[in-house]
């Protein structure tokens, strides 16, 4: 697949994301917030689908993912990242060695969003910092039960799928308009779109092409969006 970015200021790549990190953080490349949804060691597969690459184990995952997700962090920056509640005392722990700082999770109600009973009815939201963001927040640990995750291309396309309403809270909550947001395993992308609605600057990167092809497809329809609203807002004034 090649690369080329989506509009100016979104850029997302079919890659793996441990090696373009470091390589980012060499270049300078830094964050405000880092929110992704990476593989958490799970070893889990949904039936009629593929396993997660990277998510054989959580100590693995944790060790490989965190420390150049780190080394990208601004000074005053956020960690966000989904994870099983069983698993994230590892990734937690991590964090710290790290030299993050660590505040209490969010939970998120899975039964919300997919409306079935499932066996892990809870996944988390992990929050760490590095220094003091300017919206230094910490709510205690705290329950997001979003919208139901409806889209059926969504919903086939990945077992892990969040909701855009609940990312998009967390980006507002959690960044400024125009900074960028990074996410090293993007699927289908659901926080570039996100970020993108939100006004935010998005870097997205995904190593299994089916999916990155999605992902593509949607930041670009996405893009298309924000520019026709745009329009509209800006045509608005001469219509009255
Ligand atoms: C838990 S899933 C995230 C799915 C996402 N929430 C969605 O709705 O599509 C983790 C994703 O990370 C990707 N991944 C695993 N290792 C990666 C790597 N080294 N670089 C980039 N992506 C990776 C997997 O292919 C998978 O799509």
């Amino acid at each position: 697949m090649t690369h080329r970015p989506i509009v100016p200021g979104v850029d997302f790549h079919h890659s793996d994301s441990i090696a373009l990190m470091k390589l980012w953080s060499r270049e300078g490349v830094r964050t405000k917030l880092l929110l992704s949804d990476p593989p958490y060691g799970a070893r889990w597969v949904a039936a009629g689908q593929k396993a997660i690459a990277n998510d054989e184990n959580p100590y693995r995952a944790a060790q490989d993912f965190l420390p150049p997700m780190a080394s990208l962090l601004d000074d005053n920056a956020w960690l966000l990242l989904f994870c099983r509640i069983d698993l994230a005392p590892i990734w937690e722990g991590e964090m710290r060695w790290l030299g993050l700082t660590v505040l209490p999770y969010y939970q998120w109600d899975k039964r919300s969003a997919f409306h079935i009973e499932m066996n892990i009815r809870r996944e988390v939201l992990l929050v760490a910092c590095r220094g003091t963001p300017a919206r230094y927040i910490n709510d205690g640990a705290t329950v997001l039960a979003y919208d139901r995750v409806t889209r059926p291309e969504i919903v086939s396309a990945t077992p892990t799928a969040k909701p855009v309403s609940m990312l998009r809270y967390l980006i507002e909550k959690y960044s400024e308009p125009g900074d960028l947001i990074i996410d090293p395993c993007a699927g289908i992308a659901p926080i570039g779109e996100a970020a993108l609605g939100c006004g935010r600057q998005y870097l997205g990167v995904e190593l299994e092409e089916p999916r990155a092809l999605v992902a593509t497809e949607r930041l670009r329809a996405e893009a298309r969006l924000v520019a026709a609203r745009a329009l509209h807002r800006a045509a608005i004034p001469l219509a009255a």
